[in-house]
C-alpha cells in the first residue's frame, strides 16, 4: 500500500513506542515523515527535537516543516506521559506537566498545523486512552488530560469539518511501551481497582496501534470525523 505517497506527516512522540511505530508505518506507506519529540528521533525524514511544554516553540517547529516541504497532510499527536499517584499526593507541577503535554501540546500542535491542513484537506489523529473513556485509578491528571483530548477531538471535528479537515482520535488500552513503567500503583492500595476484563491474554503491540493511526490518517477514513476509536483488545471496564 502506498496510501501516503506525496504526503507529509508530522508524528509527535516519534522517539518511542506508538509514535515510533506510527512514524515507521506511515513512512512504509510512502509518507515523508517529520518526527517530533523531546528525545532524539531516528528513522524519519526530518527530526525536530521539541519539548511540547514549551508552547512558544511549537509554531517555529511547524514553520520549519513548511520551509522544508511546503505542506502538511497529516498530524498524529501521539506524545504523552502520565503517572499513577494518590490524589492527596499530586502536585501542581505534576498536574500541569501531564495536562501540558497531553492536552495543551496536542491542541497547540493542532492549531499551528491547521492552516496547512485546511490547504491540503488533511487529517489530525489524536491520542486519548481508555483512561479517558473509562475510569482508571490513581491517575486523575492523566485521565482528565485524555478526557480533554476526546472533547477536543470532537469539538475540532465539528468546527473544522466543512474545511475538509478530519479530526479523529485513538484510545489505546494497555500497549507494550516504556510509558507503562510510569504507571506503578502506589504502595498499599486495592489492586482490584486495576482489574479489567481482557479477552486477550496480552497487551497491545505498538504496530497494532500504528495500523489504526494509518487508517484514520488516510483516505480510507474519509467519512470518519470526530470518532474515538478504542484499540484495546476489548477491555470492558
Ligand atoms: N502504552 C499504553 O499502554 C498507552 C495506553 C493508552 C494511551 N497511551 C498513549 O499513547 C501515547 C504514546 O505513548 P507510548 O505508549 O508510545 O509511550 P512512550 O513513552 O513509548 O512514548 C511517548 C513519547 O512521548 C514523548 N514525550 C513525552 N513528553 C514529551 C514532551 N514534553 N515533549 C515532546 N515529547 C514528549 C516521549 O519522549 C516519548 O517518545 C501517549 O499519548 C500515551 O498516553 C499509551
Amino acid at each position: 500500500m502506498n496510501r501516503f505517497q506525496d504526503k507529509v506527516a508530522i508524528v509527535t512522540g516519534a522517539a518511542s513506542g506508538i509514535g515510533q511505530a506510527t512514524a515507521a508505518r506511515l513512512r512504509s506507506e510512502g509518507a515523508t515523515v517529520v518526527g517530533v519529540d523531546r528525545d532524539p528521533v531516528s528513522d524519519v525524514d526530518l527530526a525536530i527535537q521539541l519539548d511540547l511544554l514549551d508552547v512558544a516553540a511549537i509554531q517555529p517547529a511547524v514553520d520549519q516543516v513548511i520551509a522544508a516541504y511546503g505542506r502538511i497532510d497529516v498530524l498524529c499527536n501521539i506524545a504523552g506521559l502520565g503517572h499513577f499517584i494518590r490524589d492527596e499526593e499530586e502536585t501542581l507541577e505534576g498536574w500541569n506537566r501531564t495536562i501540558g503535554v497531553n492536552l495543551t501540546g496536542t491542541y497547540f500542535m493542532s492549531t499551528a498545523c491547521l492552516p496547512h491542513l485546511i490547504e491540503s484537506k488533511g487529517a489530525i489523529v489524536n491520542t486519548a486512552s481508555t483512561a479517558g473513556t473509562n475510569a482508571q485509578p490513581w491517575s486523575s491528571a492523566y485521565s482528565a488530560s485524555k478526557g480533554g483530548v476526546i472533547a477536543l477531538t470532537q469539538t475540532m471535528a465539528i468546527t473544522n469539518g466543512k474545511t475538509g479537515v478530519r479530526v479523529n482520535c485513538i484510545a489505546p488500552g494497555g500497549v507494550e511501551t516504556p510509558i507503562t513503567e510510569q504507571f506503578l500503583p502506589p504502595d498499599d492500595v486495592d489492586l482490584a481497582l486495576m482489574n479489567r476484563i481482557l479477552p486477550f491474554d496480552r497487551m497491545g503491540r505498538p504496530a497494532e496501534l500504528a495500523a489504526a493511526f494509518a487508517f484514520l490518517a488516510g483516505d480510507d477514513a474519509s467519512y470518519c470525523n470526530g470518532i474515538i476509536l478504542r484499540v484495546d483488545g476489548g477491555m470492558q471496564a
